[in-house]
C-alpha cells in the first residue's frame, strides 16, 4: 500500500495531537508532534539564557541543540527528548506556553525545524500535527486536516490535561494563553498558521475523540482509495 503524509493543522488544544496519535497508531504511521520542537527550543534557549533577540546566539543554539523523538516501550508513545533527554513533561508546562509562540515566530527557528520536519516525513507514512504543515512543510500532503473548536472547550481540555500532570491552571489564564497564541500564531509574517485551501475543516468542539479519528481516517481510505 502506497504511504502517505496526513497533515493536521489548526489551533492550540483543539485535539489535533490526540487525533493524531490515534490515526497514525491505527495505520502503523509514524507520528510528529511539531509543537514539541518548537516547545524544545524555548525549553533550551530559557536554559541557556539566551535572549530571543540575540539572533547570533540562537542561530548557535539551533546548530548545538539535538531535538529527537524516542518511543516509550511502555506507553508507546513519542517522547522529545533534547540533547539525549527525556523533557516531555517539561516542554508542557504553562511558562513554556506563555512563551512558545514568540520563539516559533522567528524565521530561523522555523527554518531549522521546517527542515527537520521534512526530513523526518521523507519516506512519507507519517502523521504530523502542528500550525504549517499542509502549507509549508508538506505542502503536497495527500491528506489536510484544519481542526479548530470554541476557546472554552479547548481551554477546559487543556485544563485537564495539566491538571493530570500535576500543574492546577484556571480556565481564565488558558483561555488568555490560547487567545494570545491563536493571534500571534496567525499574525507572524513567517508561515503563519492558516488552512490550506486544500484542507478539509474540522469543528470538533462538540465531538468525541473516536469521531475526530473516524473522520480522518475516512479521508485516509478515500485518498488511498483514489490514488
Ligand atoms: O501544538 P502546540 O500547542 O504544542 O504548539 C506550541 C506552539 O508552537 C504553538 O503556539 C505555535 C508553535 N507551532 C508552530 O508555530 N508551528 C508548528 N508547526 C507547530 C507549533
Amino acid at each position: 500500500m502506497k504511504k502517505i503524509v496526513i497533515a493536521i493543522d489548526g489551533y492550540s488544544s483543539c485535539g489535533k495531537s490526540t487525533t493524531a496519535k490515534a490515526v497514525a497508531a491505527e495505520l502503523g504511521y509514524a507520528y510528529i508532534d511539531t509543537g514539541a520542537m518548537y516547545r524544545a527550543v524555548t525549553l533550551y534557549l530559557l536554559e541557556h539564557d539566551i535572549a530571543f533577540d540575540n539572533l547570533p546566539q540562537v542561530e548557535q543554539a539551533l546548530h548545538e541543540m539535538h531535538i529527537s523523538f524516542k518511543r516509550n516501550r511502555k506507553t508507546g508513545r513519542n517522547e522529545l527528548c533534547l540533547d539525549g533527554q527525556i523533557r516531555e513533561d517539561e516542554i508542557r508546562q504553562m511558562r513554556i506556553s506563555n512563551l512558545v509562540s514568540e520563539v516559533s515566530s522567528i524565521p530561523a527557528v522555523r527554518h531549522a525545524m521546517v527542515a527537520q520536519q521534512q526530513r523526518m516525513g521523507r519516506k512519507r507514512g507519517v502523521v504530523m500535527d502542528g500550525r504549517d504543515i499542509g502549507t509549508t512543510v508538506f505542502p503536497d500532503a495527500e491528506v489536510k486536516v484544519f481542526m479548530t473548536a470554541e476557546v472554552l472547550t479547548r481551554a477546559e481540555r487543556r485544563q485537564e490535561e495539566l491538571a493530570v500532570k500535576g500543574e492546577q491552571v484556571a480556565v481564565e489564564e488558558i483561555v488568555e494563553n490560547l487567545r494570545k497564541r491563536d493571534h500571534l500564531d496567525s499574525t507572524r509574517t513567517e508561515s503563519p498558521l492558516r488552512r490550506a485551501t486544500d484542507a478539509v475543516l474540522l469543528d470538533t468542539t462538540h465531538m468525541m475523540i473516536d469521531e475526530q479519528v473516524d473522520f480522518v481516517l475516512e479521508r485516509v481510505s478515500a485518498t488511498l482509495f483514489a490514488l
